[in-house]
């Protein structure tokens, strides 16, 4: 919401574009083909927004390059920005086609238009550096959130000093909140990063053959059973979704059985599902058929699985993860994979 007003303020302009199934958080003006939990219950937008309140901005469907150029044709020097997930997490895992950053880059340069990286699920998931240093390709604008709290709340958003110096006090544009810079959410975000950074050389090849190993394994037992499964991986984030896909944008990922990803991830099946498996090293899945699932590292060198709502560390100490194994009588030492694909077959056995 705050990096689309400062794009707004800094190019005097009003038009926004996201694109379909991205998620941005729950301002008004976002709220519109918005991923995550609104796509999983079919809601267009939101109750309570106002037609108003979403006319500025246009929403497109992702890794379409002709979409972006027309709206940029028909609505010229309106549009203030243009704001993508680089990596999609809300309608499932989803990655930008090969060149298809790069064109978003080129063209907002070209048309004078800010571009935000919404990094809010990528930014010290993927990479270190998030998708940007992964792909190679530097935002105007770039959001954070989730990872940078270490498990506690906290946003924020940063770029060239040319635009953040319109932020007040030093500039007009306004924000502020309550648990703006909160302390103990400072802390928490700086010892995360401190680590990271620290381990950064193991964390995350670690946490990419974890994912790889269980995506993977998962597939070729889906295969087996004669499921229609395909999935999408990007490092440690994730989605198995329940079509024969490729799944490139909301349309093909919306084909998904949401039906089936729900008997595959039953929430309350106690240890008869493939959450318990994954969740036995202290993580869980995505939570909801369009929300990626990602690989965790906890700092006792083991690793499990969490929802895409935030990259969970637990130490050794309390002990989480093998909390959960007792009370589910599963056994602490046994691959994610091999837990996952022994369950699924159990599952295709019972006519799943
Ligand atoms: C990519 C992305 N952007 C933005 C948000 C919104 O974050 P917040 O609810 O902290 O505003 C989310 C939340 O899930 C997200 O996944």
């Amino acid at each position: 919401m705050s990096a689309i007003r400062l794009a707004r303020a800094f190019t005097k302009r009003k038009y926004i574009v996201k694109f379909e199934g991205c998620y941005h958080g729950h301002s008004d003006s976002l709220l519109v083909k918005a991923g995550s939990g609104v796509a999983t219950l079919g809601i267009p937008g939101s109750a309570g927004v106002p037609e108003e309140f979403t006319q500025f901005t246009l929403a497109l469907p992702f890794n379409d390059v002709q979409a972006v150029e027309y709206a940029f044709q028909k609505f010229k020097h309106q549009i203030a920005c243009v704001i993508v997930e680089p990596v999609v997490g809300n309608m499932g895992c989803v990655p930008a086609a090969d060149d298809y950053l790069v064109a978003l880059r080129l063209i907002t340069e070209r048309e004078k238009s800010v571009l935000i990286f919404d990094e809010v699920m990528t930014g010290f998931r993927v990479a270190f550096g998030g998708a940007q240093e992964l792909y190679n390709i530097r935002p105007d604008l770039t959001t954070m959130g989730k990872i940078i709290g270490g498990g506690l709340p906290v946003g924020a958003y940063g770029g060239p000093s040319e635009i953040m110096n319109l932020v007040a006090p030093l500039g007009p544009m306004y924000q502020a909140g309550t648990l703006s810079g909160n302390p103990l959410a400072m802390a928490a975000g700086c010892a995360m990063l401190k680590h990271l950074r620290e381990h950064k050389q193991e964390i995350y090849s670690r946490i990419d053959k974890l994912s790889r190993e269980l995506v993977e394994g998962v597939a070729a037992a889906a295969k087996d059973a004669g499921v229609a499964l395909c999935y999408n991986r990007v490092g440690s984030m994730f989605t198995w979704f329940f079509t024969a896909g490729p799944v490139m944008d909301w349309e093909s990922a919306s084909k998904s059985d949401t039906g089936a990803f729900g008997r595959f991830f039953p929430g309350d099946a106690g240890y008869w599902s493939v959450s318990a498996a994954v969740a036995v090293r202290g993580g869980f899945p995505g939570s909801s058929a369009y929300g990626a699932g990602c690989a965790a590292d906890d700092c006792g060198g083991e690793a499990g699985v969490c929802g895409g709502k935030g990259m969970r560390f637990h130490g050794t100490s309390d002990g989480s993860g093998r909390q959960f194994c007792q009370t589910n009588r599963l056994p602490n030492h046994c691959p994610l994979s091999d837990w996952a694909i022994w369950l699924l077959k159990l599952l295709s056995m019972s006519g799943f």
